[in-house]
């Protein structure tokens, strides 16, 4: 079995639109996320055809409530035969626990992650909040909370896997978005990294959506993606191979 690096974003409005993307690519290339978009428009059905055609689906859900619901929640997710998903680590260390506690029932339980602080949150964001440390003080504490809680690892932005991966240890998972490859634009990413670089970094997934899903042939772009990180430095694609930009 391989073990793909690339988590696709299926940042799609329907069910019809990601499946008709998962056939494109293949479940030895990559794996799949379903966001809160996508899931709130198809639902566990879509979930359980992408598991059922092989694939591993991290259900990007960020759960954010009470631990009893988060357990729950949790459970939901693992019946439905989930490879990952993910809580806020802001709902504290309760919440967490109680989130891999739900996940256990299972006997090969999903990774459990947590978003630490959301990227598009600044200092400012957190001072209104009445959190005066600074970001990446807390990015890290609520990241080592995560994994005194039991989880697996965090979401983080690529910037910030070397600083992580140092405070956390190699047995952490670090799985980062923000990724694009040096022909790809950036679309509405801010602070963007190359997969390469992503990977030196210590990131264990990359989360890509557009680069791959609007390209005119997905399954070329992933086969180029995944080439790079073995060949890093090389330009393959262009902007003309992205129709709909
Ligand atoms: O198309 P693109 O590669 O930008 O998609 C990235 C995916 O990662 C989207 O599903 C987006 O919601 C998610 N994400 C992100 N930045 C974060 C956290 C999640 O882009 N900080």
């Amino acid at each position: 079995m391989k073990d793909p690096r690339i988590i696709v974003a299926l940042d799609f409005a329907e069910h019809r639109q990601a499946i008709e993307f998962s056939k494109k690519v293949t479940p030895d290339q990559c794996r799949l996320k379903v966001g809160k978009e996508l899931f709130t428009s198809a639902g566990p059905a879509l979930v359980e055809e992408l598991t059922g055609n092989g694939y591993d689906v991290f259900l990007d859900l960020k759960f954010h409530d009470i631990p009893n619901t988060v357990m729950k929640a949790a459970s939901a997710a693992a019946k439905l035969g989930v490879w990952m998903l993910n809580v806020h680590a802001l709902g504290g260390i309760a919440m967490m626990q109680a989130a891999r506690e739900g996940i256990d029932i299972v006997p090969q339980r999903p990774f459990l992650v947590a978003v630490t602080i959301l990227t598009s949150m600044t200092a400012t964001d957190l001072r209104a909040l009445g959190i005066d440390q600074p970001l990446q003080q807390v990015v890290d504490q609520f990241a080592r909370n995560a994994l005194d809680s039991g989880l697996d690892g965090v979401v983080c932005s690529a910037e910030e896997a070397s600083a992580l991966r140092s405070s956390l240890g190699d047995a952490a998972l670090l799985v980062t978005p923000g990724i694009r490859p040096e022909w790809a634009a950036a679309d509405d990413q801010q602070r963007i990294v190359t997969p390469q670089q992503a990977l030196a970094d210590g990131a264990s997934y990359l989360v890509i959506g557009r680069p791959i899903t609007q390209h005119k042939d997905p399954a070329q772009a992933l086969s180029l993606i995944t080439a790079s990180i073995s060949q890093p430095g090389k330009k393959q694609v262009d902007d003309s191979d992205f129709p709909n930009r």
